[in-house]
């Protein structure tokens, strides 16, 4: 199992590489503010990249969305709302309908709405294909909301096969939340992808806030990704995502938040699927940092205990 730690990006996920290309492009087209929808790291992405492109940047978040992620926003001068509901459609809803009013550029990272912003993250194929110089791995796993980095990812291979650079694609695994599982209904039921689109999940609840999309606003690259190259989608429920942020940084002292442990609570289920064996080939994505949402990590671990400055107190630090 080897992990594509997207976490070292700059602000601490995958949308960076989105942003990046979404604001040049914003800045080329002589924006001056950007607007995004976000469970909060576009949210970051789009505040930083904006601050240093001299825009002015709002971002409008889902009700339960963490804190700490709007803090890392406000700090870059963004001005963030919550909007009161748990459906990222109808963010989008009142973020088109406040583009138009305003004028500002809409960045949200759905390829439908702005279709630069996803051919960043092909960049994630490109740099497996350089990392692995022996051969890609089988499979790649990645969590999947609205199923933009999914099907870039996919996009990014194929660019690749066209180039004659590789002649096999990994199969592409899409992994979501059970309390927000639309894509993994899709690929189960046989669905297109614009059954998919209109097939929204009607409440979604989950820990995993980054990746709790209702609709599958990318379907139309995420579903052939799974389907092309031979892969699956399959859903972990919060206990599991938990359990496997904890594993991850107990044994790789990786510590990311519980939408991109999905790809590791993933693993088990796969192998009972016997989608993965033994001597399989993995690579997860390792979509953003734990340090965004300490609030759901704190569930993990026990609270720091406030001893005197004496020896003696620390004689049974960890038994007792
Ligand atoms: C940490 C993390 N991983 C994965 C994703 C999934 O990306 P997409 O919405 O393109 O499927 C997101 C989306 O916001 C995310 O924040």
């Amino acid at each position: 199992v080897f992990l594509k730690n997207e976490i070292l990006n700059p602000t601490g996920s995958f949308k960076d590489r989105q942003v990046s290309v979404g604001i040049s492009k914003a800045r080329e087209m002589g924006a001056r503010t950007v607007a995004v929808v976000s469970s909060g790291n576009v949210a970051a992405a789009a505040a930083a990249y904006a601050a240093h492109a001299g825009m002015e940047c709002y971002v409008f978040v889902a009700r339960h969305a963490p804190e700490t992620k709007l803090v890392q926003v406000k700090v870059c001068g963004a001005k963030a709302y919550r909007v009161d509901t748990a459906h990222a459609s109808e963010i989008f809803s009142l973020v088109i309908a406040a583009c138009k009013k305003f004028g500002w550029y809409h960045l949200s990272t759905a390829g439908m709405y702005n279709p630069f912003n996803v051919e960043g993250a092909k960049t994630i194929a490109y740099e497996l294909y350089e990392q692995f110089a022996d051969g890609l791995p089988e499979f790649v796993i990645v969590p999947v909301g609205g199923g933009g980095l999914l099907g870039a990812v996919w996009r990014g291979f194929t660019d690749l096969a066209e180039l004659g650079l590789i002649t096999r694609l990994p199969k592409l695994v899409g992994v979501q939340a059970a309390g927000c599982a639309p894509f993994v209904r899709a690929i189960q039921n046989g669905e297109s992808p614009s059954e998919t689109f209109g097939n929204s999940w009607t409440n979604p609840e989950t820990i995993a806030g980054g990746i709790a999309d209702d609709v599958v606003f990318d379907a139309h690259t995420a579903i052939p990704a799974v389907r092309n190259t031979g892969g699956t989608a399959v859903a972990v429920d919060d206990a599991q995502i938990l359990a496997a942020e904890r594993l991850l940084a107990l044994t790789e002292g990786v510590f990311c938040e519980p939408s991109s442990a999905t790809t590791i609570a993933a693993l088990e289920p796969l192998r009972e699927m016997n989608v993965l064996t033994d001597t399989s080939t993995v690579c997860c994505l390792i979509t953003g940092g734990g340090f965004k949402d300490v609030e759901s990590a704190q569930s993990l671990v026990e609270e720091t205990r406030l001893i005197p400055a004496e020896l003696s107190a620390i004689a049974h630090p960890i038994s007792s």
